[in-house]
């Protein structure tokens, strides 16, 4: 598959006839919202966990040089925590421009981080079929190559230390970005 999702996701999935959809973020979409929304909720989604395996060309890193940004894998006894939001269907033009890299979209149920209610909405997830997708590797070794990327978006390691903060301010211990955060912090003192 392409790593430019673009047109796979509007034609698998045309969104026009909704009034309102709600979306999962997990990764940048926590703590970068630059859309439009109607309003946002902490949310958990079950069965995936958050890792930070797919490549950046475009936001974080460069095709030569890609970096390593989040996103989820199926565990079946994991759970996920980022931040719900409310959208019009309008604001996907700009999500999947945003996402293109490899991540496709797909509906699938979340719950709120604070009470028992759970909504139906989309999430963008980038699968290991499709181009700029990197797999596995310790959280050092995601750490080194965080901490030497860099893309139109910014640092690598700006993406990763604002995620940390972001799950931090909602309360949440994600084990996999706390360890590689701890890595990337001896590597950014050590310049
Ligand atoms: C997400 O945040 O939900 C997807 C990955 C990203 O844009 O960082």
């Amino acid at each position: 598959m392409s790593h430019n999702t673009i047109a796979i996701n509007q034609q698998q999935q045309p969104l026009d006839h909704l009034e309102s959809v709600w979306l999962f973020g997990y990764g940048s979409l926590i703590y970068k919202a630059d859309f439009p929304y109607l309003q946002r909720h902490p949310a958990v989604i079950h069965g995936w966990q958050r890792r930070f395996w797919q490549g950046s060309h475009d936001h974080r890193g460069t095709p030569e040089a890609p970096g390593r940004v989040a996103t989820l894998i199926e565990v079946p006894e994991a759970r996920c925590a980022g931040m719900a939001y409310e959208v019009t269907p309008d604001v996907f033009a700009h999500l999947d421009h945003r996402e293109k890299n490899g991540y496709l979209r797909f509906f699938t149920t979340f719950a709120w981080l604070d009470e028992p209610a759970t909504v139906e909405g989309l999430v963008y997830v980038a699968g290991p079929d499709n181009a700029a997708y990197l797999g596995p590797a310790s959280e050092a070794e995601i750490a080194t190559q965080i901490a030497n990327s860099a893309g139109p978006s910014g640092p690598n390691s700006e993406y990763l230390l604002k995620l940390a903060d972001a799950l931090r301010a909602l309360g949440e211990h994600d084990e996999h970005v706390f360890t590689i955060e701890a890595e990337l912090k001896k590597l950014l003192q050590q310049g």
